[in-house]
């Protein structure tokens, strides 16, 4: 599929039907993943690959908090439809470590230097080709976030170390049509290309 066309085709799916995903798509997708541009090569990411149903549904379990897990809505209920979740984390000291490098010098560690945390933006970076290659494996994906009270018990549920930290998590499997758009994008407009683009000098749009 022509690039232009994946990006044009991707949505985010929340529904998946029972057929199963092919072990090599989902390989393809976590080389795309590692292919990602990362901040002096840092490449501090780690990929939680889920796809056995014990495993989806103890990341479930631990992704979901107790209230929401008693009472699961249409959104969860759509979610663990899915057959493969992988978690993309990030990790700061990766960053604070490899930009300690001579090449980078910046040896007080300080994360005042960073204008922003390379580290998550790396793996958003990375969850995106996931997305993106999703599309081109004839797949649907949803990249949402998991709540803070469940990173612990994530990290404990799969032996994740301390260091590493969920940006989100993705869903993937084979689409269920939905009659309708689901999530945000259902209740808000994508914002026009003159709103958001400042072309030479920033610039406040009158409507
Ligand atoms: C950082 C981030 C967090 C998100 N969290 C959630 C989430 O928790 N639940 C969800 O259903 N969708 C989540 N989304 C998906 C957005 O709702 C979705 O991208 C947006 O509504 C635009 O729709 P589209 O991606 O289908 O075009 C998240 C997306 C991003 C980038």
């Amino acid at each position: 599929m022509e690039l232009a066309e994946v990006v044009r085709r991707r949505r985010m799916v929340r529904r998946y039907s029972p057929e199963p995903v092919d072990p090599a798509a989902v390989d393809r997708m976590l080389d795309a993943a590692r292919r990602a541009p990362s901040a002096g090569f840092a490449q501090g990411w780690g990929f939680l690959v889920l796809d056995t149903p014990r495993d989806v549904a103890r990341f479930w379990e631990a992704a979901t908090p107790p209230e929401r897990a008693a009472r699961p809505d249409a959104w969860l209920r759509g979610m663990r439809t899915a057959p493969v979740v992988v978690v993309p984390f990030s990790s700061a000291e990766a960053y604070l470590d490899r930009y300690a490098e001579a090449d980078k010098g910046w040896t007080d560690r300080d994360p005042g230097l960073w204008p922003v945390p390379y580290w998550h933006v790396d793996a958003g970076m990375a969850a995106l080709l996931v997305l993106l290659t999703a599309v081109d494996e004839g797949l649907g994906a949803c990249f949402f976030g998991v709540p803070a009270a469940s990173v612990g018990p994530l990290r404990e549920a799969f032996g994740v170390p301390d260091a590493f930290a969920p940006v989100g998590a993705v869903t993937i499997g084979h689409p269920v049509a939905e009659e309708r758009r689901a999530g945000s994008a259902a209740r808000r407009h994508r914002r026009p290309t003159e709103e958001v683009v400042h072309r030479g000098h920033w610039s406040t749009s009158s409507t």
